[in-house]
């Protein structure tokens, strides 16, 4: 089922505190963009890739794209301050290209290099029918609403996912959603709560747990053990 994906990488990494976007750190040698770009560049589902960035990276990421064979950016539009903000350049970059309102669009966190085809699959799938999907796994630690350092509530933790990207949509629901979220001044922290404010549902995927957001330096040590297991 083929596909748009739409990945922001305009951050600055503040949390792993490297000094410059994490995204240009090695895990196994490649850079965590790289890495990310690969999986789409070999998907053969991928139609095209909308890549964020930020203006001054912008020529040291088409050196990388050259480096490592990435030939499918379609348009990498400047990001913005806040994530949202990024997503929704890709977003009119891909809407002004004349794209079908029905066509099927993917965000993804450029920070997140170890997602797998079967659930870009499945969310390919899932969003035909029915619109909106997204990747989550069941929280494996039960989760607590706390205020002021106090406890004030515990929701049932079978009801509890812990969502990832990618996140699937109709490109004109996305589309809809980022317009009404911007002239609403709504910041969320992911596409789907955008779209859940349109009152359309969102299903979500079961992913996988090693589909983690490279955040801070333990994510990387536990990146590079993935990748040692993979060569296994
Ligand atoms: N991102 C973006 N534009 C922003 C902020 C983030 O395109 N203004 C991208 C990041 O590059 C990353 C993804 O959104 O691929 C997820 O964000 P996050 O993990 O928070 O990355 P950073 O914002 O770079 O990190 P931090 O919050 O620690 O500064
Ligand atoms: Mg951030």
């Amino acid at each position: 089922m083929e596909y748009t994906v739409m990945l922001p990488a305009a951050g600055s990494g503040r949390r792993m505190g490297a000094g410059e976007n994490k995204l240009f750190l090695p895990l196994a040698g490649k850079p965590i963009l790289a890495r990310t770009l690969s999986v789409f560049q070999q998907d053969p589902d991928c139609a095209g890739i909308i890549l964020a960035v930020r203006p001054d990276e912008r020529d040291r990421i088409r050196e990388m794209l050259a480096d490592h064979g990435i030939t499918k950016v379609t348009a990498m539009p400047d990001g913005g301050g806040e994530r949202q903000d990024s997503v929704r350049a890709c977003v009119r970059a891909f809407m002004d290209s004349g794209s079908a309102d029905d066509a099927v669009v993917m965000v993804h966190d450029a920070a997140r290099p170890f997602l797998s085809r079967r659930v870009i699959r499945e969310l390919a799938e899932t969003v035909r029918e029915h619109g909106a999907a997204i990747a989550a796994v069941p929280s494996k630690d039960t989760v607590k609403q706390v205020a002021d350092g106090v406890v004030e509530d515990t929701p049932d933790r079978s009801t509890v996912w812990l969502v990832q990207t990618p996140q699937a949509f109709r490109a004109g629901l996305l589309a809809e959603a980022e317009e009404k979220a911007l002239s609403e001044g709504f910041l969320g922290t992911d596409e789907s709560m955008l779209v859940e404010r349109l009152g359309h549902p969102v299903r979500v995927v079961e992913s996988t747990y090693d589909n983690l957001k490279m955040t801070t330096k333990v994510d990387l040590a536990i990146g590079e053990a993935l990748l040692k297991r993979q060569e296994e």
